[in-house]
């Protein structure tokens, strides 16, 4: 089954592609956008939900996007049409480390998506391109809660992809940046996250017995099921953080 059409059914009850409540992205967006007519940027967009939702509580914001996935940004597209924003958001199919632009940006975002740059560090490096003096980012990636056993590593997870949370702040503060704000997903949030992705997967499967893709998507959902279950839960985390360049005489 096509990974993509996955990952679509999958979050059709949680968008946003992150363990992260409405709540807490809607609090992470208010401290990242004080102003309310920011100039914005998301690389590894998906859907854009993190864009609909911060140019649809603040008309001055202009949002760019850009996903590797162009049926993801076909459908986002769809989506942003729907609510009317479609001449204050615009997307582009592409590589997130080749997107370009004339201007820069306000307030950058990188959620879930820092594979696209090699991970955290690398990723703060490449947004420094576009950010406007001053600006911010809000980067969510995971982070060890706890070591990694066996279990966790079986599901297909490197000791040294990550860290645990003192370290990735220490190393973030190191490359020259202060967190203004952040957010740590609480095991509720994961959970939900994780129920609904399985679930809603599991539910179309069950509700299309005819498809072709049923059978494939319940081995989906009970692989994945499995591999939180058994491997990653309680164990890797997710932070997302709020953060400005920390200026040369400040360090
Ligand atoms: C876990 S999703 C996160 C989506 C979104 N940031 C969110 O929080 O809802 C990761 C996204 O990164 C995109 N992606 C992966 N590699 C990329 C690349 N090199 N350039 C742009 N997008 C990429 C995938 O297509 C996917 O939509």
């Amino acid at each position: 089954m096509d990974r993509r059409r996955i990952s679509a059914l999958a979050h059709a009850d949680h968008p946003i592609a992150a363990p992260l409540s409405d709540t807490s992205v809607s609090r992470l967006l208010d401290r990242a956008l004080p102003g309310g007519s920011e100039r914005i940027l998301d690389l590894g967009c998906g859907t854009a939900e993190w864009l609909l939702r911060a140019a649809a509580e603040r008309p001055g914001v202009r949002a760019y996007g850009v996903d590797l996935d162009a049926d993801t940004i076909v459908r986002a597209r769809e989506g942003i049409a729907a609510k009317g924003l479609g001449d204050r958001i615009r997307l582009e199919a592409g590589d997130a480390g080749a997107y370009t632009a004339e201007d820069p940006f306000d307030l950058v975002l990188c959620v879930g998506s820092t594979h696209a740059f090699g991970g955290l560090l690398p990723t703060l490096e490449a947004v420094r391109k576009h950010l406007a003096p001053g600006g911010t980012v809000l980067i969510g990636d995971g982070f060890w809660e706890r070591e990694p056993g066996r279990d966790t590593l079986d599901a297909g997870f490197d000791a040294d992809e990550y860290a645990d949370l003192a370290t990735t702040v220490d190393r973030i503060v190191a490359a020259g940046w202060t967190p203004t704000y952040g957010h740590v997903s609480t095991i509720e949030e994961w959970d939900e996250y994780e129920w609904s992705w399985t679930g809603s997967l599991s539910r179309w499967a069950l509700d299309h017995p005819g498809d072709p893709d049923s059978g494939a998507a319940l081995t989906a959902a009970a692989e994945h099921r499995a591999a939180w279950l058994r491997g990653y839960r309680r164990t890797l985390g997710f932070a997302t953080l709020v953060l400005r360049r920390t200026p040369d005489h400040l360090r």
